[in-house]
């Protein structure tokens, strides 16, 4: 799809396999979601085999924009009403208690359930149209278990078109958010008070504003969260990061030592193997990175160095997902150069 019409026949043959229990892979404005009816616990089974994903990790349910919450979660307080009021749709999950019809393979196990309803129209339209649009569909992003997450039906037919589990992939365009949606846990309020447990384009601030409390950082007891594991969105090449004025030095003894770099950057390198430039804004950075990530893992180079970002609250979405890809590839960079490797 490039914007304009919506391909209706693919919608509609798209929810009549959610309705059977099928896995449908749906463009999100975050990035591709593999989908399946999150009433159905064999359908949510297919959703973590064909991902190869730990059982005890759940998955976030997505509803049509008027759903009804008090079907999906068991409370629901002013501030999940306030903040669906103000984002949805959008890029916001919301952790609730969960009512008793979510099955456990949807929560892990847990007794919360997270809510979204996507902005994207494709999402919409398959939402509306699954079980007339009082469906939920469960939907993690559509890539392998720690994988980079797809932002394009191509990177969804890369991971899967292979091995037959996903019976459509309905093409939406590029995701035009790029990385994961924000996720609040409301869930122990009265305790806690409001819980960020992952960072996204909707700001820690911009929740504040609605509801008057600032979300906190997750604490031990905050629910699990496996795009809050150290190692996610991370593609098979090394990931490095390094500051825009230890970049230059870094590729010529590189390069010196006969090994090949991939470079993510914002600013001007000469001469590089391989390369991605993005966009200066967080925004557009965010927009580009997965992409990115994924073009400069096949370029069959030894690492893949990412110019560092400013570390300030608007990148706070983008650091994230760049330290969790670089986790595990500390000291790679002298490990390159025949150095001993930092641990
Ligand atoms: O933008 C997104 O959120 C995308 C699109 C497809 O909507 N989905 C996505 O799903 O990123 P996934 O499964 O890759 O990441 C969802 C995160 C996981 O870290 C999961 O553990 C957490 O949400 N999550 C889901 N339900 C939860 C719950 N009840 N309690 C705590 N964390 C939950
Ligand atoms: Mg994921």
């Amino acid at each position: 799809m490039t914007g304009g019409a919506l391909d209706m026949p693919a919608i509609t043959a798209a929810a009549r396999l959610l309705e059977q229990g099928r896995l449908v892979a749906l463009p999100t404005e975050t990035v591709y979601g593999l989908g399946a009816d999150a009433e159905n616990p064999e359908a949510v089974a297919r959703i973590y085999q064909a991902k190869g994903r730990p059982q005890d990790h759940p998955v976030i349910v997505h509803v049509a924009p008027g759903a009804v919450l008090g079907y999906w979660a068991s409370a629901i307080p002013a501030e999940a009403e306030q903040l669906a009021a103000a984002f949805w749709p959008g890029p916001l999950t919301m952790i609730l208690k969960r009512a008793p019809n979510i099955p456990d393979a949807v929560s892990g196990g847990q007794d919360t359930v997270g809510l979204r309803c996507p902005s994207h129209p494709v999402a919409i339209a398959l939402l509306q149209a699954f079980k007339g649009g009082r469906g939920g569909v469960a939907a993690p992003s559509a890539n392998k278990f720690g994988h980079v997450s797809p932002t394009t039906a191509q990177h969804v037919i890369d991971e899967f078109g292979a091995d037959g589990t996903v019976d459509a992939v309905l093409d939406g365009g590029q995701s035009a958010v790029g990385i994961e949606s924000t996720i609040v846990d409301l869930s122990r309020l009265a305790t806690h008070g409001p819980v960020l447990l992952r960072p996204g384009h909707i700001s820690a601030e911009a929740i504040a504003a609605v509801i008057d409390a600032l979300p906190a950082a997750p604490d031990a007891a905050a629910p699990r969260a496996s795009g809050t594991l150290e190692s996610h969105y991370a593609p098979h090449t090394p990931v490095a990061m390094q500051g825009s004025h230890e970049i230059a030095g870094t590729l010529a003894r590189l390069k010196d030592a006969g090994k090949n770099v991939a470079l993510i950057h914002y600013s001007h390198f000469p001469d590089v193997f391989a390369e991605s430039q993005l966009p200066t804004s967080p925004e557009g950075f965010a927009h580009a990175l997965y992409a990115a990530l994924r073009a400069m893992d096949t370029a069959g180079a030894d690492l893949i160095l990412v110019e560092a970002p400013p570390q300030d609250d608007a990148w706070l979405g983008v650091n994230d997902r760049l330290r969790r890809a670089a986790h595990g590839s500390t000291g790679i960079v002298h490990g390159l150069l025949n150095h001993e490797p930092f641990s």
